[in-house]
């Protein structure tokens, strides 16, 4: 390395050379089963529909109006009233970066139940932020109530994210724990959504009796992981605030139209929700009957299980083609643990014929 380009590297926090980047997996020709993504595609008169709309996009502009347009459609898809606030983000990643900088202030600290979603604490170390993470219950991943009360009233976050259902427990919290965390919270309350399409209940009515109640939503586990499109719901008080922060064009002209065009054909994606939520309940009944895998009650579109060897059996569904993920080494409750994912009514079969001989 030159001298220049090591006084450069000098320049760089050493907290971010020492971070590793996040890693995908691998996934070419496996069956993939890992990132809780819609295993559908469009049916292909769909896709050649999306392919016109597409191309006739003026993508010499910039971003304008669709982008509106697009967050007035999400707006009425959620059906929340048109005076409640919606900003996008480019997934909820985005939108969590922009939470986390809007109360970036000295001091801040931002609260989660453990194990959840890992981005809350990454973008919290990124802007220096006290992250707080309180354990879950060990036994069902239930909040500890108890303990999130106390860390409220301790540490009085700007930030309090639930995720609901949660990644990677894949369960929903008891309501009257969550009511009781909220109105105990000084702070923002973001509810993190993203699995609502395969979940029994929602925040909506939560986020209308509590003004700091925001409500977090991405079209990701809808069925466009790839187009990247998260938005948040709430008071247009607090929304108007992460709208200043927002990159001007940060949803490009394609991912809006492809977005929009999706949202005109909601049905076939409610169709394919509600196939995953059955193909859910039928792989959770077979690995119940499983010697040697446990798994838990799942609202997500993945199912928690602990095994005896975590790695072992990852690797030996790795080796016969099925890629899920290994979640152990994100948090102690998680030890032994996998989050499988659903997918095509195939891919579980697959799945579910081939983990046996691999626990
Ligand atoms: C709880 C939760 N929130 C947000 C996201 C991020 O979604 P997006 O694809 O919109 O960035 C994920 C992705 O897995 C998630 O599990």
């Amino acid at each position: 390395m030159t001298d220049r380009l090591q006084q450069a590297l000098l320049r760089i926090r050493p907290d971010v050379r020492a971070a590793h980047a996040y890693a995908v997996q691998p996934s070419a020709g496996v069956v993939k089963l890992d990132i809780m993504e819609n295993p559908f595609r469009l049916p292909p008169e769909l896709q050649r529909e999306l392919g016109e709309r597409l191309g006739a996009v003026a993508i010499n502009r910039y971003p304008a109006e669709r982008t509106a347009e697009l967050a007035a459609a999400l707006r009425m898809h959620a059906g929340v009233p048109s005076d409640v606030g919606v900003t996008l983000g480019n997934g909820s990643d985005e939108l969590i970066g922009l939470l986390t900088l809007a109360v970036a202030q000295p001091g801040a600290v931002i609260v989660s139940p453990t194990p959840s979603f890992v981005i809350y604490q990454m973008c919290a170390e990124h802007q220096r932020l006290n992250f707080v993470g309180v354990p879950l219950r060990s036994d069902d991943f239930e909040l500890d109530e108890a303990a999130m009360l106390a860390a409220v009233e301790r540490h009085q976050p700007a930030l309090v994210y639930l995720s609901y259902p949660n990644n990677p427990t894949g369960n929903l919290w008891d309501a009257a724990s969550i009511e009781r965390i909220v109105a105990a919270a000084p702070g923002l309350v973001v509810m993190d959504e993203a699995y609502q399409p395969f979940a029994s209940s929602d925040s909506l009515a939560l986020m209308a009796r509590h003004p700091h109640v925001l409500v977090m939503r991405t079209m990701s586990k809808f069925g466009l992981a790839g187009v990247r499109i998260g938005y948040l719901l709430g008071a247009q008080q607090l929304v108007e605030q992460i709208e200043k922060l927002r990159p001007p064009f940060n949803i490009s002209v394609l991912n809006a139209e492809a977005a929009l065009f999706a949202l005109e054909h909601a049905e076939v994606y409610a169709a394919q929700a509600a196939t995953l939520r059955a193909e859910r309940e039928r792989v959770f009944e077979a690995l119940k009957t499983l010697p040697g895998i446990t798994p838990w009650p799942s609202q997500g579109n993945m199912i928690l299980a602990r095994v005896g060897d975590a790695a072992a059996t990852f690797a030996a569904l790795r080796a016969r083609g099925v890629l899920i993920k290994n979640v152990s080494a994100a948090h102690p409750l998680l030890a032994n643990c996998l989050r499988i994912t659903i997918g095509t009514p195939d891919e579980n079969t697959r799945l579910l014929a081939e983990l046996p001989e691999c626990l």
